[in-house]
C-alpha cells in the first residue's frame, strides 16, 4: 500500500497489521538524500581502505533514526507504545552485489511469540531500478512465528504470493515488520552506472529486553553529542537498557532444547 500522509487511517494500519508492510514513494527530500549519498560515498571508501566503523557512519547519519516523520510514522505503527532504535546499517551497492536469501529479522532467542513489536525501515534513498538488489517481500508471512532457519529452506525460490519492488522513487521508505519474510535479489547484470543506496533502520517496542550487538550500545552517548535526541525530546530512542547482548544469550538456544514441561519440573 503507497501512502503519502503521514497520519495513518484505520484501513492503513489493518494493511501493516495484516500485510506486514507499508510503502512510502519519496519520504526523503532531495536535500536529504543527496546529503545520504554522499556520506555513503565517503563510507566506501573508507570501506575499501580498511578504515571503516559503523558507528562513525552513525554519526555521519544517525539523524536520519530521529526523522520527526518517521517517528510519527513509527509511532503509530508501535499503537502509542514507546520504542528504541535497534541498530542502523547503510551500505553502497555497485553491479555484481550478491543477493540476500529469504529470512527474517525479528529480534527474539528463541524466536517463540511476537508479543512486542519490531519494525525495519528501509530507505531507498535514490530508489531502485530493478538493475541492482530488487526487493522482495511475502505479505503476510510475519503472521506466523518462526526460528530464522525457516525462510532459509527456500533459499532464493520465487514463491508464491510474493511482491516485488523493482522500480522505486527516490527517498522511499519500505515500512515492514521484522518477522515479515523478505530477500534482496541478486543484481541483474545491466548499466555499471547505477549505484544502490540503501540505509535500514529497525526499532524494536519497549516492555521487554531485545537482543542487540554489543557495539550498538554506544548509539545512546554518539545520539546525544550529536543531539539526534532534540534536547532530550527523543532520547527514549536511544535507551541501551532495552537491550541484552547476543554473547550473553550462547546458552538460551541450549537450555531451550525438549520440553519445557520436563525443564521445569528438572
Ligand atoms: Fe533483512
Amino acid at each position: 500500500m503507497q501512502i503519502s500522509a503521514l497520519q495513518l487511517n484505520e484501513k492503513q494500519k489493518t494493511f501493516f497489521e495484516d500485510e506486514g508492510y507499508l510503502v512510502y514513494p519519496a519520504f526523503l527530500s532531495k536535500d536529504q538524500t543527496n546529503k545520504l549519498m554522499l556520506e555513503l560515498d565517503q563510507n566506501t571508501i573508507l570501506r575499501a581502505s580498511g578504515v571503516y566503523s559503523k558507528l562513525e557512519l552513525f554519526e555521519k547519519i544517525g539523524w536520519i533514526t530521529s526523522l520527526p516523520n518517521l517517528i510519527t510514522i513509527v509511532s503509530q505503527l508501535m499503537e502509542d507504545s514507546k520504542f528504541a532504535l535497534h541498530h542502523l546499517h547503510a551500505v553502497k551497492q555497485e553491479t555484481g552485489e550478491k543477493g540476500v536469501n529469504w529470512h527474517h529479522d525479528y529480534e527474539q532467542i528463541p524466536v517463540s511469540n511476537h508479543s512486542h513489536k519490531m519494525v525495519h525501515c528501509f530507505f531507498y534513498v535514490n530508489g531502485l531500478n530493478g538493475q541492482i538488489g530488487d526487493l522482495q517481500i511475502l505479505p503476510k508471512s510475519h503472521k506466523g512465528i518462526c526460528d530464522y532457519s525457516m525462510p532459509k529452506v527456500f533459499g532464493d525460490q520465487e514463491l508464491p504470493g510474493s511482491k516485488t519492488f523493482s522500480s522505486l522513487s527516490a527517498g522511499t521508505l519500505v515500512i515492514v515488520h521484522s518477522a515479515l519474510w523478505h530477500r534482496r535479489r541478486k543484481s541483474n547484470l545491466g548499466s555499471a552506472d547505477y549505484s544502490r543506496y540503501f540505509i535500514d533502520a529497525s526499532y524494536c517496542e519497549y516492555g521487554i529486553k531485545w537482543p542487540r550487538s554489543k557495539r550498538f550500545d554506544d548509539y545512546d552517548q554518539i545520539a546525544q553529542e550529536s543531539n539526534f535526541t532534540d534536547n532530550g525530546k527523543y532520547d527514549y530512542l536511544y535507551n541501551k537498557d532495552l537491550f541484552f547482548h547476543y554473547d550473553d544469550a550462547v546458552e538460551f538456544e541450549k537450555n531451550n532444547e525438549g520440553s519445557y514441561i520436563n525443564r521445569k519440573e528438572n
